[in-house]
């Protein structure tokens, strides 16, 4: 029931839960989008579109003497450039002469069982029981054989359309890509709001909410990265849409490169949103027979308000992208050394901060950058991955069985894509690293970036990881990227297939890490990239979770973790207690805040144990102790954001609450203080309406909680924090 092609009216609708998604191929062969919405029984959608004689407007030939039919206003369900569509084209393709113009009819179309998926690419899957079916409606250029397969997951009880699309050059002769985005769609009316995560290194996910307005606006990253800067992640809203009611559409690139999203709205105010790889500086060469796949996009409806639409997102990136043994495995309580020694550690100081974290309850401890070739600094050493024994004072193994004698994991930082100049791999192959003849390279944090694009070099690094890997017991992973790409130009491509490279460099970082997470299927891979450079869906595909900031500070936390909740599950976001006073902010924290924060996330720490005091001691055990109680709630709850750090400026308050209602953690934090303070009272969600909770002692109705609210305490100073656990009375 998930696709329903009715032949007669060539309509084509695809059902989800609540969602409802449909597409009509009109009498000229052009396939029109009709709708995306609240699912509606047996609904022809196409009478919605209205058509009139529109000054400049183009007809197609075909139209005859029909001047009210023009792709221009006909809402397209994959636009294309050159033949009267003026707004943003999906797909531009440079044909062998020079010509960019296509016009895409209908050719055939195939219903499949199950989830289709992507060669090399992450893409949503389905797991068995989950109701998945596959939409490929084929496009062909009315002139040349230039065939657009659009490819339309169905993932019914997920409540989730994915969308992918392969072009596929039939015609003799090379056609070239300029742009090829995953989706487009075209909404006929409404008002909408357009929400955008920006950000920088240490601020990444900052939610702008701003209406979409005439013309076009786009967020979207030319770094090689998906980038701190703005996320793949966007929102189309309602105006009136907020936490728990209205609709919107959430757009979810599942890529770690170079993207756009854009929206425009167009004369008849109209909507247009289309999303894929980023059009600048792609150029990518289809040769005579080949084929090309666009990235996944996943696209969610909601009405009842954001924060549906994140928890289906949610459900779904935990269940059906993220693989391998942690995705349900519980994760260890980790300790890392960065922000406790940098890059000054030995062997010895790591096995003491080790013995003090057992100690503590810690389960896994990471020796993060500074353990390789020369490398006390940032200036050298990445692309030597050899292990530098005389700072370890031991082998790696030798290191490794210390830390497992305590009982602990060990874990490993890498960071596989980059170079130092001051490194044997950049003295015997510096055309490896991206850089262009005759000119010096654009440095960042004193690196280089290595050209993931060539086989031969992820091979090669490829090659030193795993010879490290296979000589110590190694439980955990963490990959980092220090920086964005510059300099793009591959030594390995022809002048004229230049425009491939930063596509290709992503399809590289996928194969190596597809090749690592087989041949180690027992390590915990972390993402990262100077924190949340690269938390994008791509990576939650290779990696189940991303360091989500450099910046540990935990009432910056409050807004960056907010941000990534929109789409991204609580079980994918690496979140530590650090020293106070914070490293990036300066700014102090109690100890307990900062765990309270940490713990909605893959709960650690992040400091030199060493310097805790006693008292601090007690308290960390304690919160591991709580924390483990916690961890299936805070991992597999339904996550509820209950103020908007944006908005309410007392207190940020968010629940994870178990999915059958049993029980619920509320965890609430004092950002800012006033004389003679209004009390604050929030309305808790998730519960059993008509099932009493009690809590410290106290009895509460689900419903009261819900509906009435709960008053948060009276405090006095910043940055206070409370948890409060509800439980069904028995
Ligand atoms: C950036 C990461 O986000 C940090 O946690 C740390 O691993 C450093 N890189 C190491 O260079």
């Amino acid at each position: 029931m998930a696709v329903v092609f009715d032949e007669k009216k060539a309509l084509f609708t695809l059902y989800t839960k609540n969602s409802m998604y449909q597409m009509k191929k009109d009498d000229l062969g052009v396939l029109l989008h009709t709708y995306y919405g609240r699912k509606t029984e047996n609904t022809d959608y196409s009478y919605l579109i209205y058509c009139k004689d529109r000054g400049f407007a183009a007809n197609p030939y075909d139209a005859e003497k029909n001047r009210t039919y023009s792709t221009e206003i006909l809402p397209q369900e994959y636009s294309c450039f050159g033949t009267g569509d003026y707004r943003t084209s999906a797909l531009r393709i440079r044909g062998a002469g020079g010509c960019r113009v296509l016009d895409l009819r209908y050719e055939n179309c195939e219903i499949l069982e199950g989830k289709y998926t992507i060669p090399g690419m992450p893409a949503v899957y389905a797991q068995e029981g989950d109701s998945a079916k596959t939409l490929v409606v084929t496009l062909k250029d009315k002139a040349e054989d230039i065939f657009v397969h659009l490819y339309y997951g169905v993932m019914e009880n997920l409540d989730m359309i994915t969308r992918a699309v392969r072009i596929e050059n039939r015609t003799a002769q090379p056609v070239y890509l300029e742009k090829a985005a995953s989706m487009c769609l075209d909404q006929i009316y409404g008002s909408y709001d357009w929400m955008t995560f920006y950000g920088k290194h240490e601020m990444e996910r900052q939610l702008s909410r701003t209406p979409v307005h005439h013309g076009l606006q786009s967020v979207g990253s030319v770094r090689g990265a998906s980038s701190h800067h703005y996320n793949p992640f966007v929102i189309l809203a309602d105006h009136r849409t907020g936490e728990t009611q209205g609709e919107c559409y959430g757009f979810s690139l599942l890529y770690s490169g170079n993207f756009l999203a854009e929206a425009e709205l167009d004369q008849a105010n109209q909507t247009r949103v289309v999303m894929g790889i980023h059009p600048d500086n792609f150029d990518f060469e289809l040769k005579a027979g080949d084929d090309f796949w666009t990235p996944e996009a996943a696209m969610v409806y909601s009405c009842g308000g954001f924060e549906k639409m994140s928890q289906i997102y949610h459900y779904a990136y935990r269940n059906n992208l993220c693989r391998g043994k942690y995705k349900k495995a519980r994760r260890p309580v980790l300790m890392n050394n960065w922000e406790g020694t940098y890059f000054d550690f030995t062997g010895d100081k790591l096995v003491e901060m080790a013995k003090e974290a057992a100690a503590l309850g810690v389960e896994l401890f990471v020796m993060d950058d500074g353990w390789f070739g020369k490398r006390d600094d940032d200036f050298s050493g990445l692309g030597d991955w050899y292990v530098n024994e005389k700072k370890l004072g031991c082998t790696l193994g030798k290191l490794s069985e210390r830390i497992h004698g305590l009982g602990l994991k060990f874990g490993i930082w890498f960071e596989p894509e980059c170079v130092s100049e001051d490194s044997d791999l950049y003295r015997e192959h510096p055309d490896w690293a991206f850089q262009i003849p005759g000119r010096k390279p654009v440095r960042g944090r004193y690196q280089l970036v290595l050209d993931f694009s060539r086989q031969d070099v992820r091979d090669h690094v490829f090659a030193q990881m795993c010879e490290v890997l296979d000589h110590a017991e190694i439980d955990y992973l963490k990959w980092d990227f220090n920086r964005n790409i510059t300099d793009i130009f591959s030594a390995a491509l022809p002048a004229h297939r230049q425009g491939e490279i930063c596509h290709r460099y992503v399809l590289g970082l996928y194969d190596f890490l597809e090749k690592l997470i087989n041949r180690y299927p027992n390590i915990l891979l972390e993402g990262c990239s100077g924190g949340g450079g690269r938390f994008d869906a791509g990576m939650l595909y290779y990696s189940p979770q991303i360091w989500c900031s450099d910046d540990t500070d935990a009432i910056e936390r409050l807004k960056i973790q907010y941000g990534t909740s929109f789409a991204y599950p609580i079980s994918a976001v690496g979140s530590h207690v650090s020293a106070s006073p914070n490293h990036q902010t300066g700014r102090k924290t109690p100890i307990a805040t900062r765990a309270t924060v940490a713990m909605a996330g893959t709960f650690g720490y992040e400091l030199d144990p060493m310097k805790l005091s006693e008292e601090e001691k007690t308290e960390i055990r304690e919160q591991i102790r709580v924390y483990k109680g916690y961890y299936d709630l805070i991992q597999d709850g339904k996550y509820y954001r209950i103020t908007d750090p944006y908005r309410d400026e007392a207190f940020t308050v968010w629940e994870f609450a178990a999915e059958d209602g049993s029980e619920a953690l509320v965890s609430a934090v004092s950002v800012k203080t006033y004389p003679n303070a209004a009390p604050v009272y929030v309305k808790l969600r998730g519960l059993l309406e008509d099932k009493f909770y009690v809590m410290n002692g106290e009895r509460y109705l689900g419903a009261a909680l819900m509906y009435g609210g709960f008053r948060l305490p009276a405090f006095r100073g910043e940055y206070q924090s409370w948890n409060f656990h509800f439980v069904l009375e028995k």
